[in-house]
């Protein structure tokens, strides 16, 4: 069993992001540790855990400590896996992806932010990384509302945005296809209900646009709230090795990849944990 003081917290970046030393993840973690991993998680918003030797069950224990998980949907883990976890691979089994999200860069975004209950958070784990490319921008939100000139904040306090799945037609269009995806509506900016700091909450690959105004405005306004989204200044770019676990939190970040090769293999496990309803 770990105890709470076996571990050390290592900042990455003075905006976010912090390195967890000292930790065994194939050991249960006492309730003093995770109190105080909870800590550091709300204070640096992404943990780092790396070198670390974990299987599934380890990985979805480990989950456990911090709510309740949730894994992939039956159609997403096809290839008789635990689905408790969800892949995120380009590795291709008869001609078809074993995981999700397989190819390429991937824009800023907030998980599962088309759903009601967007995830809490979430924690991916690297069995297999390309020799280059394939980095995960995580995106302070609590610094980019922070930042926001009052004007804007003041106009984005007092709105809701749409939010859509439908990556597909968004990567190719820069539009959505809302008709046939799931989506839904959000304050543009959230408060954390841990915390009670204010997050600025849309992005660049789902929010489609603010409900109530017109839609020239609201591009206008989706389009300069992005921006400060996606400012560099509060960004930690994480490059991954094989054994690293990476937990974030999910209601107050954003995050993005980078491309990679798609000739290399890249095969991510990860684990949700199930949100409430933002405000
Ligand atoms: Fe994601």
């Amino acid at each position: 069993m770990a105890a709470m003081t076996d571990f050390s917290i290592h900042p990455m970046t003075a905006a976010l992001g912090a390195e967890i030393r000292n930790i065994d993840l194939r050991e249960p973690c006492d309730a003093d540790t995770v109190a105080a991993l909870r800590v550091a998680w709300l204070d640096n918003l992404v943990l780092i855990f790396r070198d670390q030797d974990i299987g599934e069950d380890d990985q979805v224990r480990f989950a456990e400590y911090f709510g309740e998980t949730v894994g992939a949907r039956s159609k997403d883990r096809t290839d008789g896996g635990d689905r408790r976890l969800m892949l995120i691979s380009n590795i291709r089994e008869n001609g078809e992806p074993i995981g999700l999200l397989p190819d390429g860069e991937l824009m800023f975004h907030s998980d599962s932010v088309f759903l009601e209950k967007p995830l809490m958070g979430a924690m991916l784990y690297a069995e297999e990384i390309p020799s280059t490319g394939g980095n995960t921008m995580f995106a302070n939100m609590y610094d980019a509302y922070d930042a926001l000139p009052d004007a804007l904040k003041d106009r984005l306090n007092g709105l809701r945005a749409v939010n859509v799945f439908d990556y597909e037609t968004q990567v190719r269009t820069g539009r959505f296809d809302r008709s046939k995806a799931p989506h839904a509506t959000h304050p543009a900016v959230r408060t954390h209900p841990e915390t009670g700091r204010k997050a600025l909450y849309v992005n660049r690959l789902m929010t489609e646009e603010f409900v109530g105004i017109a839609p020239d405005d609201s591009d206008a306004l989706l389009s300069e709230a992005l921006s400060h989204a996606e400012n560099p200044d509060h960004i930690y770019e994480h490059v991954w090795q094989v054994g690293d676990l990476v937990m974030w939190d999910n209601r107050c970040t954003q995050h993005a990849r980078r491309d990679f090769p798609g000739a290399e293999r890249r095969l991510l496990r990860r684990v949700g944990l199930e949100g409430d309803r933002p405000y």
